[in-house]
């Protein structure tokens, strides 16, 4: 559909952060049946992890909570800064990335912290677990769930 609210979810490697709040995303969506107004996506800064799933512990973390993650790590290519309506990032390093592609001040708007959303007072960023433990992915899985909750109010759709 062509007038869908098109999400992208970005972090460093889109191993991590990024599918874990698309996950959530799509699930809090499907759960409102608000899935026909939507199309959601995520990708990495960079091009570390390319063609990989989502890394073992935020699949768990993921499927604790019923969401299966199936999502395949990519690259963000500057043509979604084009297609995409929000352009979510994770952190302050995420935020400069994106912002430095482009001196497009209507492509610059549509970049948003997505813990900007969160429902409660708090750090602005998800911080990247990837060198933690099961206690950061417990903690990024539980943020992400609560920022979608706070950006599909945001949206008001
Ligand atoms: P993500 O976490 O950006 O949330 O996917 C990371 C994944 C991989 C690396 C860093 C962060 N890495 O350095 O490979």
């Amino acid at each position: 559909m062509e007038n869908k609210i098109k999400v992208l979810f970005i972090c460093l490697g889109n191993i991590c952060r990024s599918p874990a709040a698309q996950g959530a995303f799509e699930d809090l969506v499907n759960k409102s049946n608000k899935q026909h107004l939507f199309e959601i996506d995520s990708c990495g800064t960079s091009g570390f992890h390319d063609g990989e799933l989502p890394d073992p512990r935020t699949r768990k973390v993921a499927l604790q909570r019923n969401i299966q993650l199936t999502h395949r790590s990519r690259k963000l290519k500057s043509e979604d800064l084009v297609y995409f309506d929000y352009l979510l990032v994770m952190d302050d390093n995420n935020f400069k990335e994106v912002i430095s592609l482009t001196s497009d001040e209507s492509i610059r708007k549509k970049v948003f912290k997505f813990a900007k959303f969160r429902t409660n007072q708090g750090s602005e960023i998800v911080p990247d677990p990837y060198f933690g433990n099961e206690t950061e992915f417990q903690y990024v899985q539980d943020l992400v769930e609560d920022c979608s909750v706070g950006f599909l109010k945001y949206l008001g759709v």
